[in-house]
């Protein structure tokens, strides 16, 4: 049913936790399961230097926040900005079609992320 690459990435989550003096925070919830993501980052000189996520969503959510993540960081916020769930299911070698909506949760939280760092400043 789940990929190898959703499977190694559920079970060693990438970028798990939170950045206490963060530039940015989204925090986005799925209108299919309830479940939620947070997403912190950290820009410097235009790029995301450091991107966090904490979830309390599904084993999908987290091997999607764990990969979106990793898609993002370094990237320029034009770049990271343009992340949609497609690309991080794809990353993941995909998901089956009922936990598609996971994804969303890390594309929608880095956006989100990246808007409330581009209101503040
Ligand atoms: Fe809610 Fe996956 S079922 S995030």
């Amino acid at each position: 049913m789940y990929s190898d690459k959703v499977i190694e990435h559920f079970q060693n989550p990438r970028n798990v936790g939170e950045i206490a003096d963060s530039d940015g925070v989204g925090k986005v919830g799925s209108s299919v399961c309830g479940d939620m993501m947070e997403v912190y980052i950290k820009v410097k000189d235009g790029r995301l230097e450091d991107v966090k996520y904490k979830t309390f969503g599904c084993g999908a959510a987290v091997a999607s926040g764990s990969m979106g993540t990793e898609m993002v960081k370094g990237k320029t916020i034009e770049e990271a900005m343009k992340i949609t769930n497609m690309q991080v299911a794809e990353a993941l070698d995909g998901l089956p079609e009922e936990k598609l909506h996971c994804s969303n949760l890390a594309a929608d939280g880095i956006r989100a992320a990246i808007e409330d760092y581009l209101s503040k400043s």
